[in-house]
């Protein structure tokens, strides 16, 4: 098979075509590198030992997407093209619709133009909204979204329902992430991020590794076991071969598939900076600070449906995800261009 796979230069992404690549598959990577570098391609390939064939261009170029399902001989799509800063969706809300919801619906009519129907989505545990009960789980409604970025990702999934209500030939996984964090085993590839991070994972990750002073860890009075906000934090490899079961999946199930990749457990933030410090051997010196504007207190998976209908479980526990970011972050400390 030949995976078209966009986004793949970021961080999901490369790590999937990874996966993709070791399962056999061929892949070409289209990706505008708006957020990423094209060095981690270079990695994927010393990673694999395989030449990963790379377009370097934007999902909303229809004219761009025509030549490429022209050229290749495309079966399906892994769809992680798309802008993920909450903070920043809040200021710059078109960007968000016009990457996410107007560049997936240019993929999917080239897609359609090009009778190419089976399709991986990367959608988000934010979809569940604000006031759903946990653990989430897939018969759940969306729910109400509190920012653009939740509310592009809730969007899409619709109007990927639609499409797949439209014609029997599609066959479309929605895949809800939890919280992906880790990086490679090779400690080649990761997460690099463009400035300071607005996630806990890289921030802990730069703290020890000395690149910033301390972390905030906003919110320490939640109705939570230790007062901080718990997560469903996940492997990104075990995140990306869930994207292989999912094509795996497609093959023999048309119409539209949401699934939970989470490991159904939740972790505090102060777990989270304990077991990063088993990890790398140092303190990482911390301060508390006010809660966050739009966080909520604790969510986690309910992960059964992806092992009962994909075979798919989250195997890496989360000493593994700390000793393979600490890893990646001491090999890289100023990520791909250090
Ligand atoms: P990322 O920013 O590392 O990867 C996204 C990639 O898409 C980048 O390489 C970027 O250059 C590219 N891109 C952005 N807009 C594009 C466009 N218009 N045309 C072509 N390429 C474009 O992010 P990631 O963490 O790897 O996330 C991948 C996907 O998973 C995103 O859709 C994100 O919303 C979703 N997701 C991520 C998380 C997370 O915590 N990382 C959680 C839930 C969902
Ligand atoms: C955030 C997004 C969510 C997105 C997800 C992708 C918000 C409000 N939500 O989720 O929509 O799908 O990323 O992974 O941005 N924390 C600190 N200090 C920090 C950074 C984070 O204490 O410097 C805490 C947060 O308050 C939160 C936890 O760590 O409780 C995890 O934060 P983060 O990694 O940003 O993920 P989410 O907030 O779950």
């Amino acid at each position: 098979m030949t995976i078209l796979v966009t986004g793949g230069a970021g961080y999901i992404g490369s790590h999937t075509v990874v996966e993709l690549l070791n399962a056999g598959n061929n892949v070409l990577v289209l990706d505008n590198l708006s957020n990423a570098s094209a060095e981690s391609l270079k990695r994927v390939e010393h990673i694999t030992g395989q030449a990963v064939p790379f377009v370097q261009g934007d999902i909303r170029d229809s004219a761009l997407l025509e030549r490429v399902f022209a050229e290749h001989s495309i079966n399906a799509v892994v769809h992680f093209a798309g802008l993920k800063a909450v903070g920043e969706s809040v200021q710059k809300p078109l960007e968000y619709y016009d990457n996410n919801v107007n560049g997936t619906l240019v993929l999917v009519d080239a897609m359609r133009k090009a009778g190419v129907f089976r399709l991986v989505f990367s959608s988000s545990a934010t979809v569940y909204g604000e006031d759903a009960p946990v653990p989430y789980h897939e018969t759940l409604p969306r729910g109400r979204t509190s920012n653009p970025y939740g509310s592009s990702k809730a969007m899409v999934e619709q109007l990927l329902t639609d499409l797949a209500h439209s014609d029997p030939r599609w066959a479309i996984a929605l895949l809800r992430y939890f919280n992906p964090v880790g990086a490679h085993e090779s400690g080649l590839i990761g997460e690099d991020p463009f400035g300071v991070p607005n996630n806990l994972m890289p921030f802990i990750a730069q703290v020890a590794v000395g690149r910033r002073e301390r972390l905030s860890v906003f919110g320490s009075d939640y109705a939570t076991a230790d007062g901080t906000c718990e997560r469903d934090y996940l492997h990104v490899v075990d995140l990306a071969l869930g994207h292989v079961k999912a094509l795996d999946f497609l093959a023999n199930h048309a119409g539209v598939h949401a699934f939970n990749l989470g490991t159904g457990q939740p972790v505090s933030v102060l777990q989270m900076i304990r077991a990063f410090e088993q990890a790398c051997g140092r303190a990482i010196p911390f301060e508390f600070a006010p809660r966050r504007a739009g966080d909520l207190p604790a969510f986690w998976a309910d992960a059964t449906k992806a092992r009962q209908e994909l075979g798919w479980v989250a195997e890496r526990d989360l000493a593994r995800m700390m000793a393979d970011t600490w890893r990646w972050q001491l090999q890289n400390p100023l990520g791909y261009g250090g």
